[in-house]
């Protein structure tokens, strides 16, 4: 099977990329990437004489034809992908999620090629903490932050190519990933490597919000789930039970890496944070076999500490100009 993989050399893609490699070795992998400030070609050296590597955007609306001809699966990962950075400038989050997505439903119904959009429980908006209800396929898209609406938007131009064009598309809205390969202005790889420089975690506002966490492999298995097993023309909510306050997470990153339990500070508030997510997979687990393997988050955090610790080099050359910024945003 001809896969193009959109964002490959991000964090979730490059990861889907490697582990495809392994489970998936008769797959022709092309993966083209705009490498933006959060794409990483060296994150997909390991596989380097095995894939083709393109350059450039998904807005490019005759790259992308010419690429998606030849695919027989389009899977769609390519986005910007960081809340704090849409509520500083929104607008290469309409180029890349919204317009970029438009150019691939475009290119797919052109050419009959099937689609696989990655998309976040985001789009769903927040939950009380109290709330007995979890995000299900059915919830209305309420989204808050600029990014999570072009990440609503993105969908829903999806779902309307399904419904008008008959395109051969699935959706899948996944919850916070976690995982090797993660750039460090996201919530957990920012504290590891922060430790690491003996800087203290910084936790936004109360620290009482929830993230339902999901390891990346556990995420890119059921993706392929999907593809290989799910109805075209549907949306999978991916999520493995993982809710945690950030609070607790700081706790069990100082826990696993030797520091006091309060060896943390409190820092601005993001603007518009939601509250809570949590993910309803039912729908999943009931069509296809996909079932999460890390099971307990205390094993997948041991082992993102242990890939920041050895890999140094990857992450190093991204942290300082991380740090400029957030200290300009007080964050
Ligand atoms: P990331 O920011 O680490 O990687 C995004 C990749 O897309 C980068 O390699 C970047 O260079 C590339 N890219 C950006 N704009 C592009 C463009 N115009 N053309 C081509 N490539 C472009 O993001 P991630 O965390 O790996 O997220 C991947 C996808 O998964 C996104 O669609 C995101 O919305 C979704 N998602 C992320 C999470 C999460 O917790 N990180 C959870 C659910 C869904
Ligand atoms: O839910 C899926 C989404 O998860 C994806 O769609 C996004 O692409 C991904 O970035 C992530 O969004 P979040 O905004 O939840 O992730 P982030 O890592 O930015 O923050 C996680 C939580 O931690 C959030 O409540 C904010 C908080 N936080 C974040 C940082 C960077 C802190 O308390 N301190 C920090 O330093």
């Amino acid at each position: 099977m001809r896969v193009l993989v959109t964002g490959g050399a991000g964090f979730i893609g490059a990861n889907f990329v490697l582990r495809t490699a392994r489970t998936r070795p008769d797959w022709q992998v092309t993966v083209i990437d705009a490498l933006t400030y959060a794409g990483n070609e060296a994150s997909l050296a390991p596989v380097a004489d095995r894939i083709r590597f393109v350059k450039g955007s998904i807005a490019d609306e005759e790259l992308v034809d010419s690429l998606v001809k030849d695919a027989d699966v389009v899977v769609h990962f390519a986005a910007e992908s960081h809340n704090d950075n849409s509520l500083s400038n929104p607008w290469p989050f309409m180029e890349a999620n919204v317009i970029g997505t438009y150019r691939l439903l475009e290119a797919v119904r052109k050419h009959g090629v099937r689609l696989h959009h990655i998309s976040t429980d985001e789009v769903y908006g927040d939950l009380e903490l109290d709330d007995p209800d979890r995000f299900t396929e059915l919830t209305p898209v309420n989204p808050s932050s600029p990014y999570s609406a072009s990440k609503a938007s993105a969908d829903l131009l999806v779902r309307a190519w399904i419904r008008s064009f008959g395109i051969e598309a699935t959706l899948s809205n996944c919850s916070n990933n976690y995982g090797p390969l993660q750039h460090v202005e996201k919530f957990i790889p920012r504290q590891i490597t922060g430790i690491l420089q003996g800087v203290k975690p910084k936790l936004y506002g109360s620290g009482e919000n929830v993230r339902d966490w999901i390891h990346v492999d556990d995420h890119n298995d059921a993706v392929v789930a999907i593809i290989e097993q799910g109805r075209v023309g549907q949306t999978y909510l991916i999520g493995a039970d993982g809710e945690q306050n950030n609070r607790a997470i700081i706790r069990l990153l100082l826990e696993v890496m030797d520091k006091p339990a309060d060896w943390f500070e409190h820092v601005n508030d993001r603007p518009g944070h939601d509250l809570r997510y949590a993910i309803d997979s039912s729908k999943l687990r009931a069509e296809t076999d996909w079932r999460p393997q890390y099971a307990d988050i205390h094993d997948g955090l041991r082992q993102t500490i242990d890939w920041y610790r050895a890999n140094e080099a990857w992450w190093l050359p991204q942290k300082e100009a991380t740090e400029a910024a957030y200290a300009k945003i007080g964050r």
